[in-house]
């Protein structure tokens, strides 16, 4: 059996013979399909990417069907039980779980780079009082291009290595900045003696203590929910990395719009919502009339339901009910939670949700563990951009390394007015 696509246009009578390989055709196959000569060509129509494979990756493998999620081959269920954020943004990076002595050094680099200029904090103090850390971080993230003009050559690997560290380093600061920035404390400079997740607490949670001792439970669970975030492939804020920096702009501006992509509501900004929705909601005797008005299509969505890749339980959703229960018992138990489970067990149980597949994702429960470590809601989605700075950049650089790869530039199909003559503005 030949690996191709045999296709009729009935359009003309002729057939042609398009290849097929690795369960994918190329759409510039379709453009010689044609009517006449004249004929611009078949295009593949798919507006919001629901059916088109934009890359070859090796870094991250989902099977929806089945909810399988894995990092370089690796399950995430192993690497959420034994690996921390630090060693997994190596195996996301370079493609293989560090030794001893390399994660010794990479954790050493990244440590060094924690500080982000003092400059940040001059201009960091001109935001709003209330302003969304979301917000801040995304502009202080593009504004790092211009304190790091070497960012620009990215075919050096060495750069690319630099401002990869630089990224992993400092967003962590620069989040924890705007969070006090929000509460209007003292900014809190890195201690180099604690782990990723551990100076990051201390950087948002210090107060008068001369040395933060951050607790070991809420640091593990910090890491674990940062394991889940790190990478999830061809994603809206991971495409939205590929597409800008196809323009071969500096990392730091790519990643500015991969932010401000993942704030939107439908994606990293969807955890916030949750637990607005939750309070919204506001005890379990109403959660059969906010189902209700979802499935009634009120303008309302239940928040944190429903995957584009996902059709069956999210397996991060799985970890994520687990790292609930530990940070729980250290917190006392969020009251919102028994609303969010109920919502569970009806939406699992009703036909709307069980026809469409839609299953809690990533963000159904995350927003409740965060709350119960003290965050503000607003910070929710900051704690995903943290981790996700990860797979963003091994993303870009895989991107950038991809010799099949151009600048993004989609074709689209023209549905405006015909050609027509200008009418000077007295005669309209
Ligand atoms: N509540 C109610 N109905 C829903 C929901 C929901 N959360 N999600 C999808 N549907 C319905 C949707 O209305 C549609 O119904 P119909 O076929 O009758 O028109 C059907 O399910 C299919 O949905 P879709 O909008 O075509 O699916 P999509 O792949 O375009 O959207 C999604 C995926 C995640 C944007 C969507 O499920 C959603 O908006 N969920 C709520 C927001 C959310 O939790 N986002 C976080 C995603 S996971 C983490 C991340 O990526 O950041």
């Amino acid at each position: 059996m030949a690996d191709t696509l045999t296709i009729t246009d009935n359009r003309t009578g002729k057939t042609y013979e398009i290849p097929v390989q690795d369960g994918a055709v190329r759409a510039i196959d379709l453009r010689k399909i044609k009517t006449d000569p004249d004929d611009f060509g078949l295009i593949a129509y798919d507006p919001a990417f629901t059916n088109t494979g934009s890359c070859r990756s090796a870094i991250t493998f989902i099977d929806g069907d089945r909810g399988i999620l894995e990092y370089r081959g690796y399950p995430i269920e192993q690497i959420a039980e034994h690996a921390t954020h630090l060693e997994t943004a190596y195996l996301l990076l370079f493609g293989e779980l560090p030794t001893r002595a390399q994660l010794d050094e990479w954790t050493r680099v990244i440590t060094q780079h924690t500080i982000p200029h003092e400059n940040i904090k001059k201009f960091m103090d001109g935001y709003r009082y209330d302003a969304h850390p979301m917000g801040i971080l995304l502009s202080t993230v593009g504004a790092l291009s211009t304190f790091y003009p070497d960012a620009r050559d990215i075919f050096d690997a060495q750069s690319r290595r630099i401002q990869t560290v630089r990224l992993i380093a400092k967003v962590p600061s620069i989040a924890a900045w705007a969070y006090r920035h929000l509460t209007g404390q003292p900014y809190v400079y890195p201690d180099g003696d604690l782990s990723y997740t551990g100076n990051l607490l201390n950087m948002l949670f210090k107060g008068t203590e001369l040395k933060y001792q951050p607790h070991p439970v809420l640091e593990r669970a910090l890491d674990v929910l940062f394991v889940l975030h790190a990478d999830h492939e061809q994603n809206c804020s991971t495409n939205a990395m590929r597409a800008i920096g196809s323009s071969h702009v500096d990392p730091f501006s790519a990643m500015a719009g991969a932010i401000a992509a993942l704030y939107g509501p439908l994606h990293g900004g969807a955890n916030e919502q949750v637990l607005r929705m939750l309070q919204e909601i506001g005890s379990v005797d109403h959660v059969p009339a906010f189902i209700k008005a979802v499935k009634a299509g009120e303008g309302k969505k239940l928040m944190g339901f429903g995957h584009r890749v996902y059709k069956s339980y999210d397996p991060r959703a799985k970890i994520i009910k687990k790292t609930a229960d530990m940070v729980f018992a250290v917190t006392g138990r969020n009251p919102l939670l028994d609303i969010a489970l109920e919502l569970e067990r009806i939406a699992l149980e009703d036909e709307y949700f069980v026809s469409r597949k839609l299953y809690p994702n990533v963000d159904f429960y995350s927003g409740l563990i965060y709350q119960a470590m003290g965050f503000p809601v607003e910070m929710f989605p900051v704690l995903f951009a943290i981790p996700r700075t990860a797979g963003w950049i091994a993303q870009w650089e895989e991107m950038l390394l991809d010799s099949e790869q151009k600048i993004a530039r989609p074709r689209q199909i023209y549905t405006g007015a015909a050609r027509r003559d200008f009418v000077p503005i007295e005669r309209r």
